[in-house]
């Protein structure tokens, strides 16, 4: 078993963005950080940084934040963009204010446009989200389409075959999964991830893309009581579900 890394208790609050190692010394020199029960006295003390810290420890009465190597799942709205710079509304708004403050900072693992709704993955763990993004791991990810124009029955088709060549590109995408589910609406599952791939994809055949949700990652799925805007922090078994080949 890996053990688990330790860090200095004023340091693990300061990282995760409760203030600076000073006001971290401060709240701890109150009585105000609590471990198993027991007020914490030393703020140079080592702490193993194991995900049960935020059932057993208390800040100010509080559970502690997720403690760093942790990821969670947002339904992101349409309108909100995946970026940290651009202009409007931006994903990191979504999230507890502390939580933008936090060192390593929390990304987004590979982006939705803004337009696009849905299951979208975050973490502050830079190998779990290379893990995830990696082409070489092939993660499914699928969508839920309308289309402006009805379907019109061989899109599936040229979907899965594994020639589509869209606009400007010179490798041909590889083959996707197209379900029917209406005259206008239909699943998508890609297992690589180009820029406005979708609508991209219906681009090429003739149509236009209405409006784009993404309900699955791997074997994951968006709960249907995640409401638009809300998030929640992935377990071990969702992680797996990430990963999870059929
Ligand atoms: N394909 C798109 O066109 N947009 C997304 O946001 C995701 C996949």
């Amino acid at each position: 078993m890996s053990k688990a890394p330790t860090l200095r208790l004023d340091r693990l609050l300061a990282n995760l963005g409760y203030g600076s190692r000073r006001e971290a010394q401060w709240l701890v020199s109150q009585g105000l950080v609590v471990l198993d029960g027991r007020p914490l006295k030393d703020s140079d003390q080592r702490l193993a940084v194991t995900p049960d810290l935020s059932e057993r420890m208390f800040v100010q009465g509080v559970a502690l934040d997720p403690p760093p190597g942790f990821a969670l799942m947002l339904n992101k709205p349409t309108g909100v963009t995946c970026s940290h710079k651009e202009v409007g509304e931006l994903v990191y708004s979504l999230l507890p204010d502390r939580w933008r403050l936090r060192d390593p900072a929390i990304s987004t693992v590979g982006r939705l446009d803004k337009d696009t709704s849905g299951l979208l993955l975050m973490t502050d763990d830079g190998a779990l989200l290379h893990r995830i993004i990696s082409p070489r791991a092939k993660i499914a990810k699928r969508y839920l389409v309308t289309t402006a124009r009805p379907l019109e029955g061989h899109e599936a088709g040229r979907f899965a075959a594994g020639d589509l060549m869209l606009e400007g590109e010179d490798k041909p995408l590889l083959p996707a999964q197209m379900e029917v589910l209406g005259t206008h609406s239909a699943h998508l599952t890609l297992s690589e991830g180009r820029y406005h791939q979708v609508r991209r994809m219906f681009a090429a055949l003739g149509n236009h893309v209405e409006a784009l949700h993404r309900d699955r990652i791997g074997q994951l799925d968006l709960p249907a009581d995640l409401t638009p805007g809300a998030l929640r922090i992935l377990s071990p078994d969702d992680l797996d579900e990430v990963f999870r080949q059929i």
